[in-house]
């Protein structure tokens, strides 16, 4: 049964145990307790409870990801890939990076044919799309900050694959869109693929994904990268294409990297570095778009879209040059987001007309659109704070389940640049700044992100979106921050986004319609989408007063301690 609760919950009575029972929470407010929210309410639950067992948000982050690779398969995951950001309630600010690297045979032109053309329907789909996942590496790197053991972080998830879950109208919509896609790339029998129509209230139960858990609960790391998991991982990847090997998985490692940090409007806005693009571009925006007071004028309204459009088009054509794993590239964040440089990249704006892509970046070609990852947004009582965004990239990343381990492969590799100036899944063009080389990471969008007010968690967002993930992120911030928002309404109005290339500007199809006309008399070309992002919102009021807010366009959740 499915029962969605649309009212603001003024204290923390939400519970909810059974697993056919699936309550959403769109909005709560609290006080001195912890809150989740992620794209699943049982998921979120799953981090609340060992909230209220004593753990603090790193414990809750942990339980929920692992979850979510139960109850949201679509982009949870433990074959994925992903970015933390965490402040501690000492002041500590870090950030864990397990996104996913290139085989060690992988090789700049492995997706081109012999006449030099992309395929990329090899960098999209299948066992030749992986990367070498990095999520569980990612959640037992985090298990340093938390508090509670392991197995007990993952029992919630082993549950809820053993014993199954009712799946929601969003889900079994999506396994029957999916149907397809599963068969040409399973040749085996799986959880995600039955001979009749999934519908919202049917059980999804998981075995082999629960064995899958156990190993990493009764052997930690190992369970996932060696042993049993890795040899059937690899087994998969011989049934095909794949070129992912025994010692890759072995040699995977995370990375724990120094935050990127700015200054705005009073606040200190703590995000992700390279190879995330996210917290550089989130940067370029609100600085660029500072430069116009955007405070000054309205939320949607003509020129407060057409300073946030420029500031995007920008700040993608940065991307597209400069950005890639910073173990391989020369890294100049730094003076990307510097007012020297920014100042300079603003001069060119104008009120009167659209700023072609080809003044601000040399234009290459043609995009198309996005489809999913998932954010978690967590808060403690103790005032510790965690964002991550995770992803298989692609709805269930490559589509390739491992046989007998119960789990999706990510299509990350698509994330790289395959050929200089050819598109990836979310239109995002590169050059060799974001090249394949074996070993190497592939340039994210990921945008987990904490605003700091005085040193204390403000606001704690990030969404999936691919490319749309900074853009929706930047609107998210300015709504509250600028526009004086409160927190429901920052996450759920209309947004848009624009990405340099293509030279079009994408808005949400309930988009105030008299902005678009206006910006399209002076040069923008629109065009509508279903939805963008889907926000998970955690803000903190001067009087300590916490607001959670899960993105209506989903089956989003909060759950509280
Ligand atoms: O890392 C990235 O930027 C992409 N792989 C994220 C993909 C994504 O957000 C898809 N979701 N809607």
């Amino acid at each position: 049964m499915k029962k969605i609760l649309f009212t603001i919950l003024l204290a923390s009575s939400f519970i909810s145990a059974q697993y056919t029972d699936i309550n959403i929470v769109k909005e709560v407010k609290v006080k001195n307790k912890g809150v989740v929210v992620s794209a699943h309410p049982l998921a979120s639950e799953a981090g609340a409870k060992v909230l209220k067992s004593g753990g603090n948000a790193y414990d809750a982050i942990i339980a929920t990801q692992y979850a979510l690779a139960v109850v949201y398969p679509q982009a949870g995951n433990i074959g994925g890939g992903g970015f933390l950001v965490g402040v501690k309630n000492n002041g500590e600010k870090f950030t864990i990076d397990y996104r996913e690297t290139a085989p060690k045979k992988a090789s700049r032109d492995m997706y081109l044919d012999k006449k030099g053309n992309a395929n990329t329907d090899l960098s999209q789909n299948g066992r030749l799309s992986v990367g070498i996942p990095g999520s569980v590496a990612g959640f037992f790197a985090t298990s340093k900050y938390s508090k509670l053991p392991m197995e007990k972080l993952i029992q919630p998830a082993i549950d809820l694959a053993e014993k199954g879950f009712a799946i929601t109208d969003q889900e079994a919509n999506l396994l029957n869109a999916s149907k397809e896609y599963f068969q040409k790339h399973n040749k085996t029998s799986n959880a995600f693929v039955k001979n009749e129509a999934w519908k919202s209230g049917d059980i999804l139960i998981q075995k082999e994904l629960a064995e899958t858990l156990r190993l990493i609960q009764k052997f930690g790391l190992k369970g996932f990268y060696q042993g049993k998991t890795a040899e059937l991982l690899i087994a998969e990847m011989r049934k095909d294409n794949g070129i992912i090997t025994l010692d890759d998985l072995k040699n995977y490692k995370v990375a724990e990297r120094k935050v990127l940090e700015f200054e705005y409007k009073g606040n200190t806005v703590v995000s992700m570095p390279l190879p995330s693009s996210g917290g550089i571009l989130l940067a370029q925006m609100l600085k660029m778009s500072g430069y116009e007071n955007l405070e000054k004028y309205q939320h949607n309204s003509t020129k407060a879209v057409q300073i946030m459009v420029e500031a995007e088009r920008r700040a993608f054509a940065d991307r597209a040059e400069y950005m890639g794993d910073p173990d391989f590239i020369h890294d100049k964040t730094l003076y990307l987001i510097s007012d020297e440089y920014l100042k300079n990249r603003w001069k060119n704006f104008s009120f009167t007309q659209a700023t072609p892509s080809s003044d601000v970046g040399k234009i290459i070609k043609q995009p198309k659109e996005s489809t999913e990852t998932t954010h978690i947004s967590v808060i403690d009582k103790d005032g510790n704070a965690a964002a991550v965004t995770t992803t298989l990239n692609g709805l269930y990343g490559s589509k390739v389940v491992v046989s007998g381990a119960g789990f999706f492969l990510n299509n990350e590799m698509d994330d790289f640049s395959v050929k200089p100036g050819v598109p990836n899944m979310f239109g995002a063009v590169g050059g060799e700044a974001n090249s394949i080389q074996p070993n190497k990471r592939m340039l994210s969008s990921m945008t987990p992100t904490i605003v700091l007010k005085n040193g204390k968690p403000f606001m704690i967002v990030g969404t999936p979106g691919g490319t749309t993930i900074p853009t929706s992120v930047y609107q998210s911030i300015v709504n509250a921050i600028d526009f004086k928002l409160n927190p429901n309404i920052s996450v759920n109005s209309p947004k848009f986004h624009h990405q340099w290339l293509p030279e079009t500007v994408a808005f949400e199809k309930n988009f105030p319609e008299n902005t678009i006309s206006n910006l399209e008399k002076i040069g923008y070309k629109a065009e509508r989408w279903g939805q963008l992002g889907r926000t998970e919102m955690i803000l903190i009021d001067d009087s300590g007063n916490i607001h959670a807010v899960a993105d209506g366009r989903g089956d989003d959740s909060v759950a509280v301690e």
